[in-house]
């Protein structure tokens, strides 16, 4: 299905192309039919932990499956060029390929980025026996970046910036049930990286308390409701519901919690009455 997707995106932005010469380029379920297929590396179809990664297969309309298997530290690997055939391995999770001084080819080597590097000084401290009583192994994603959350055993746990500084969003560490996505707060500190300041409120998803989406978001005063994890629409082909019109007979993701009809904090309210009233001079002095 998400191959199909994907084609779909592709077609549309090309419209035009269609109808140029006479072969139909469109993906549709038929164009699989007389492609064959590389065989998948057996590794990837072994039940081994980390046996690879399965991706979009780099050929027309994804036909293949395709699976990158995952090579083991100190294993042969290159970083490449673009002319090379298609991979067919990859340094596994943690590991990077480090390549031999002024060539392209190399070894699979652990990371060391500033979490890879914090996960082995805990092992070697574990191994010998110097850990303190609360400290946790850091978790680091493929990339080798801090993992979206951290917990302090029996306290709480908070939000991480990929960078490893704490950002907003927690809970109590008894409370969470076993996964925190903190997905609402690092995208919030990933646009003001890029864009160089703090956001206004109507600039940015809220989230809630945990870092998570709050399940009822407005943009420019247009509000819907959306899924606390990942903040895509929960009902896709509902109308917006105005800013003023929002209660529980409009939204049905919408709480009590919220003082009726108000978006908007107190504080969030009064930033955005002064935040309009700028914007509006600034407009009238041209
Ligand atoms: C993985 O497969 C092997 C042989 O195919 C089997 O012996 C082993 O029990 C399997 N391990 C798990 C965790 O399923
Ligand atoms: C991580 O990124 C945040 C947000 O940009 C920044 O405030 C913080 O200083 C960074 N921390 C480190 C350790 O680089
Ligand atoms: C909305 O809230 C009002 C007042 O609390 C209540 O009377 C009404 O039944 C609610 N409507 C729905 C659809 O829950």
């Amino acid at each position: 299905m998400n191959h199909f997707l994907v084609l779909t995106a592709i077609c549309i932005g090309f419209p035009a192309v269609w109808g140029l010469g006479d072969e139909d380029i469109r993906c549709v379920s038929s164009s699989c039919k007389d492609i064959e297929c590389d065989a998948v590396p057996d590794k990837c179809k072994s039940n081994e932990t980390n046996a690879g990664i399965y991706m979009l297969s780099p050929d027309i309309c994804n036909c293949c499956d395709y699976c990158l298997e995952y090579m083991a530290e100190g294993e042969e690997c290159s970083v490449g060029d673009p002319a090379n055939a298609k991979h067919t391995a990859l340094c596994g999770p943690g590991l990077t390929c480090v390549p031999d001084d002024g060539e392209i080819d190399g070894t699979c080597q652990k990371m060391s980025t500033n979490c890879a590097l914090e996960q082995q000084s805990f092992d070697l401290r574990r191994q010998n026996g110097y850990l303190g009583a609360m400290e946790t192994r850091a978790e680091c994603d493929d990339d080798g970046l801090y993992g979206a959350y951290k917990c302090v055993p029996g306290q709480n746990c908070f939000c991480l910036h990929s960078n490893g500084s704490r950002i907003f969003g927690e809970a109590n560490y008894n409370t969470i049930a076993d996964y925190m996505s903190c997905e609402c707060s690092r995208a919030y500190y990933d646009a003001a990286d890029i864009i160089g300041r703090e956001l206004h409120p109507h600039e940015h998803f809220r989230c809630d308390s945990t870092g998570s989406y709050d399940r009822i978001q407005c943009i420019n005063e247009q509000c819907l409701c959306v899924d606390a994890l990942d903040g895509a629409p929960t009902f896709p082909n509902k109308k917006l519901v105005d800013l003023e019109d929002i209660s529980n007979e409009t939204l049905s993701c919408y709480s009590d919690e919220l003082s009726q009809g108000l978006y908007y904090k107190k504080c969030e309210e009064e930033y955005m009455i002064i935040h309009k009233d700028i914007e509006g001079k600034k407009n009238e002095s041209g």
